[in-house]
């Protein structure tokens, strides 16, 4: 088994998911790369094919199954193609620019039968979320009742806005919060702090739990991603984010990577891994459509409410019968 991987959008993304499959990944191969931008395409694509139209990537018989990281709005279109060709497709966060379009890739898969899509959540794959999950799974702190989160860049460039910090950034937090408490979200606020973007969000879940986070744009000194589980007999929190301790100029201590790159380097390996292992078994594992299709929903209302920052409940359709 051998199986051809197209990848749509070689910015920092998709290269780095075209580096993967070149180098990082067995049972799959790198069968083609498109971007808008010819070049960029031809430095991700090594010795594989470029492609200038991805709605031909998708449908070149080399190719089996799609990567897609180009810009969030592109992804319904590309997702929607890949269902219509019954190819699966990894489809990076977040799942659509809108919930309605998300709703529609939900749809589209449930009235195949087939599940074709993985969300590109790959925190789900990250060790460290994983021992959060165990640990709490395990009954050892008891029923969790809190979860802290904090998820800080180095900065932003100017077109990054405000919306984008929930519907981009936050996204990941909103996916992870519900597989770690293995609850959904019922209610939100958002708390603006200072004048460089900071937001704090507080989340309600159907299973009691309160959720904090501090998203954080601008945070100016690394890329830090943390997390911290709340339970009624002691809590779990991650190790910092290095292996080893540095002593220089007068301090002690673990440096930051610059970017969720490093930092997540294990798991964006392990997630493509895990898809096309899944994929030949032909049982995907990962975020599904509608976890993809929830988180866009949830973020859509909370960025609503960034104009008055009242509280908002959350309204979501019941779950498809395909996705329980
Ligand atoms: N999972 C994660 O941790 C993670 C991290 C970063 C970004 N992302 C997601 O990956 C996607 C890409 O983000 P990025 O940071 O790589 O952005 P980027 O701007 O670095 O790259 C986007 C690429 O897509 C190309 N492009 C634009 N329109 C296109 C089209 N219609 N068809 C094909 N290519 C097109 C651009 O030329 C560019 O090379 C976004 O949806 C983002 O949310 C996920």
């Amino acid at each position: 088994m051998d199986l051809g991987i197209g990848v749509i959008g070689a910015g920092v993304m998709g290269a780095e998911h075209a580096r993967i499959l070149r180098r990082a990944v067995s049972g799959a191969h790198l069968a083609g790369v498109c971007d808008r931008d010819p070049a960029r395409a031809a430095a991700a694509a090594g010795d594989a094919p470029v492609f200038s139209d991805p709605l031909a990537l998708i449908a070149a018989p080399e190719v089996a199954a799609v990567v897609i990281a180009s810009p969030d709005e592109t992804h319904a279109e590309y997702a929607l193609a890949c269902l219509a060709a019954g190819k699966p497709a990894l489809l990076e966060k977040p799942m659509a620019h809108r919930a309605a379009e998300a709703l529609r890739i939900v749809e589209a898969e449930a009235a195949g039968g087939r599940r074709l899509v993985q969300l590109g959540f790959m925190r789900r794959y990250d060790a460290a979320y994983g021992e959060l999950k165990a640990v709490l799974g395990s009954g050892r702190i008891g029923r969790a009742t809190v979860l802290h989160n904090v998820h800080r860049n180095v900065s932003v460039p100017d077109w990054f806005s405000g919306p984008m910090a929930i519907t981009n950034s936050f996204s990941h937090e909103i996916d992870i919060s519900r597989w770690l408490l293995g609850a959904e979200i019922t209610s939100a606020q958002v708390f603006p702090a200072g004048d460089r973007g900071l937001l704090m969000v507080t989340m309600r879940t159907d299973g009691g739990q309160v959720v904090s986070t501090e998203v954080n744009i601008n945070a100016g000194y690394g890329y830090h991603v943390h997390a911290q589980i709340v339970g009624e007999q002691g809590t779990v929190e991650m190790a910092p984010p290095g292996l080893a301790l540095t002593n220089a100029a007068g301090a002690h201590g673990f440096d930051f990577p610059a970017d969720w790159i490093p930092r997540f380097a294990q798991a964006y390996r392990d997630q493509m891994q895990g898809w096309v292992d899944g994929m030949a078994a032909g049982r995907l594992g990962g975020a599904t459509a509608w976890d993809g299709y929830v988180t866009v929903a949830v973020a859509e209302q909370i960025a609503a409410s960034l104009r008055d920052c009242q509280p908002v409940e959350i309204a979501l359709p019941p779950r498809p019968e395909f996705y329980r």
